[in-house]
């Protein structure tokens, strides 16, 4: 796919055409249940590893580090001299910052957990190479993006069967963060989210002071990169100009987190190490896109609470998911999608919101075009210098309208509403809008078969081009005008 496939000439955006990139609703839960169940118990597998009693997991886990990326440090710092942080897990046990320690007055002695001094970071100083430094590569530039006619990729991740393949896939550095065409509303939606939920939907505990900026300073190096026509930074790096919404940052006064909610329309949750477990808790993050759960309900959390009403958690999936995260490197992000049925387009959901109780009951009138699939798009990543695991979601939403003329897709979803796994299926509440999904799906079956889109004996599986589908790039560079 070439980078100008996402610009557009003169053509405008058929309305129906619009799977409108609202922040990601994604759930943390949705991710890590997808991750328990695919992911981990490979990496177990892979390395061979025996179940262990609880007490030697937790001893193992105080020092259990990530990989360190410091060996990169020479280059980037050449022989400017500080405190040396070091590799080694037993010194770093012994010396590392407290989960509530805030490095900018901690002693450049003290270690951050990923083995970094918290001199070598002071010495790092703002926006060092971060993609050296991950070994994620920046994305490549699109000088001429045009906002107005950029859509994301129709993701449809259905799968058939459900077991059969990993939906996991390895990041795609070019879409870590996407803008389209919803950017402006979508900042405004966000940001009004925030105005009424406050710390309900942002939040950042003592400790997490690192990571917010790094995460802050990885975004704005790769959106600038990305879209340089669109932001950029200046002042040496101080200020950030942001020229669709013509506003200026003075990214040394501005807290973090509020610079990306006014800046980048995706959620951001950040997993933090506690040293006196080694295992990860939920410190900061921006969570505008939630539902059936919100942030504050969450925060500080660590994986097993936060999962506590996940069947199973406990005794299936409690120990690869926390292996998982005390070891995941650097330069294997990943990416994935969930879905489920809504209707309308609901991004900010908790499960106390009063239209939550829709999920309860089957609206007789709802007709077809209520309906929207809603994609959250995530990917899972760990910062280089404080050694967050970040999730980050954006929710992309498409009438269900649209799949009469997308090769297989009804007859995929089609199988999964109705042979899928029930825990699963019940967990997305999928019932509240199946009366009219699975009659207009196989009437949009019937058409596909009669007009050649798909054979007459067709057996539903995982399609080739998954999460996308035949055709899918012709139709995305249609409506964005290619
Ligand atoms: C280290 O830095 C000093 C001055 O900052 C410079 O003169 C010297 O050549 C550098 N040494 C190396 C090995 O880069
Ligand atoms: C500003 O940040 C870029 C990376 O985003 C870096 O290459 C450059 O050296 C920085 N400039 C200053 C003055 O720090």
């Amino acid at each position: 796919m070439s980078n100008n496939a996402r610009i557009t000439s003169n053509f405008s955006i058929p309305p129906t055409v619009s799977p409108a990139l609202i922040l990601g609703t994604a759930t943390v839960l949705g991710v890590l249940v997808f991750l328990l169940k695919f992911l981990l118990p490979k990496c177990q597998i892979s390395k061979g590893q025996e179940p262990v009693s609880v007490s030697s997991k937790q001893t193992e886990y105080v020092t259990t580090f990530p990989p360190s990326q410091r060996s990169l440090l020479g280059d980037i710092l050449g022989n400017v001299s500080c405190v040396p942080g070091t590799d080694d897990p037993t010194a770093l046990a012994h010396n590392v910052l407290d989960l509530n320690a805030d490095y900018r007055h901690a002693d450049p002695s003290k270690l951050v957990f990923t083995g970094f001094s918290v001199g070598e970071i002071h010495a790092l100083g703002s926006f060092p190479d971060y993609a050296k430094l991950s070994g994620v590569p920046l994305p490549t530039p699109i000088p001429d993006f045009d906002l107005a006619k950029a859509l994301a990729r129709p993701f449809r991740p259905f799968r058939w069967a459900y077991h059969q393949t990993m939906s996991l896939k390895k990041l795609e550095p070019d879409y870590w963060i996407e803008i389209e065409n919803t950017y402006v509303e979508r900042i405004k939606q966000r940001q009004a989210i925030y105005a009424k939920h406050g710390k309900d939907v942002l939040k950042a505990l003592p400790g997490s002071e690192l990571a917010c900026k790094e995460i802050m300073e990885m975004a704005l190096q790769f959106v600038c990169t990305r879209y340089p026509r669109q932001f950029q930074l200046v002042d040496g790096n101080r200020t950030l100009v942001n020229h669709i919404l013509h506003t200026r940052d003075d990214l040394t006064k501005k807290d973090p987190l509020l610079v990306l909610l006014d800046n980048i329309p995706e959620d951001f949750c950040m997993m933090l190490r506690d040293p006196t477990t080694g295992i990860y808790c939920f410190r900061a993050g921006i969570i505008c896109s939630s539902v059936g759960w919100y942030l504050g309900d969450k925060m500080g959390l660590g994986m097993p609470a936060i999962h506590k009403t996940v069947p199973d958690y406990k005794e299936k999936m409690e120990f690869s998911m926390d292996r998982f995260f005390t070891k995941m490197p650097t330069d294997k992000p990943i990416q994935r999608g969930s879905w489920a049925f809504e209707i309308g387009e609901p991004l900010y959901l908790p499960a106390h919101d009063p239209e939550f109780n829709n999920r309860n009951h089957q609206e007789q009138s709802l007709r077809p075009e209520d309906i929207s699939l809603r994609v959250d798009w995530q990917t899972l990543r760990r910062l280089p210098l404080s050694g967050a695991v970040v999730f980050n979601f954006k929710a992309l939403f498409t009438p269900i309208t649209e799949f009469r003329n997308e090769r297989y897709v009804p007859s995929l979803i089609l199988k999964v509403l109705s042979e899928g796994n029930e825990a699963i299926l019940k967990y997305k509440s999928t019932w509240h809008v199946e009366h009219v999904v699975k009659p207009t799906l196989a009437e949009y079956e019937r058409y596909q078969k009669e007009n050649g889109l798909m054979e007459e004996n067709w057996e539903p599986e995982t399609l080739a081009e998954s999460p996308f589908f035949p055709g899918w790039e012709e139709k995305w560079k249609l409506s964005t005008g290619c």
